[in-house]
């Protein structure tokens, strides 16, 4: 027999609560857009932390490897990066994930009002999901926690970019480089403003 990874048995279901959860939101987008013409966001991307990754992160939290660490301590084992045109298509995403049945916000984190310091900017949610599946505490129908992060393309551009350079070893002039990050995603902020207005003006105006 094939020795279990750190989601035990509730790991086959985490692609299928991923999947289920995936279509509803990207329905709700639809149905959006069939309303008023417009789509709330633009790119969609859904994964489950593979159990290597898990593993290691509960490791470095220092938590002792298990289902329950994996499932309840960390939240992110399904994770979905929502990506916007707009700020306000961001906030009005969030209401539509708060109408979502059997969904729960448990907790939201606004990088975009305060950014974090080096200049990222994000607006993180963690849902609690109600399944058909048992989850690790023995409960049917068992909950789930999925974390969503949204943002617009430019604060998506900044993310990806700075992801890449971080993994870049000895970076010489690190003060230097920070402030330059922060600079740029600043930048990049600013833009995202100056795009909002644009697009509030045109819709006056229509
Ligand atoms: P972890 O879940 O341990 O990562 O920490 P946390 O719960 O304090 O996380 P938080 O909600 O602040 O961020 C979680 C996720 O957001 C990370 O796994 C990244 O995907 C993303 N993120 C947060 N900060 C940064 C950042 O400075 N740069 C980039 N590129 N991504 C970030
Ligand atoms: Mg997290």
């Amino acid at each position: 027999m094939q020795e279990q990874d750190i989601y035990g048995k509730y790991g086959e279901y985490l692609p299928r609560i991923l999947e289920d959860l995936s279509q509803r939101i990207q329905a709700a987008n639809q149905q959006v857009k069939r309303e008023t013409g417009h789509k709330l966001f633009e790119h969609f991307s859904a994964r489950v932390k593979d159990a290597d990754s898990m593993l290691e992160k509960c490791q470095r939290k220092h938590l002792t490897p298990s289902p329950e660490a994996a499932l309840r301590q960390i939240r992110d084992a399904i994770g979905i990066r929502i990506v916007c045109g707009f700020i306000d298509d961001i906030y009005q995403t969030i209401e539509l994930l708060r109408e979502l049945d059997g969904c729960q916000i448990i907790l939201e984190k606004d990088y975009i009002e305060t950014a974090k310091p080096n200049g990222y900017r994000s607006y993180h949610l963690i849902l609690e999901v109600e399944t058909p599946y048992e989850d690790c505490q023995g409960r049917i129908p068992g909950r789930y926690f999925a974390e969503i992060q949204l943002r617009t393309i430019a604060m998506d551009s900044w993310a990806s970019l700075e992801h890449q350079l971080k993994y870049k070893q000895e970076i010489k002039d690190s003060k230097r480089i920070v402030r330059e990050l922060k600079r740029c995603a600043d930048e990049l902020a600013s833009c995202d403003v100056t795009m909002q207005t644009i697009r509030n003006l045109i819709r006056e105006s229509e």
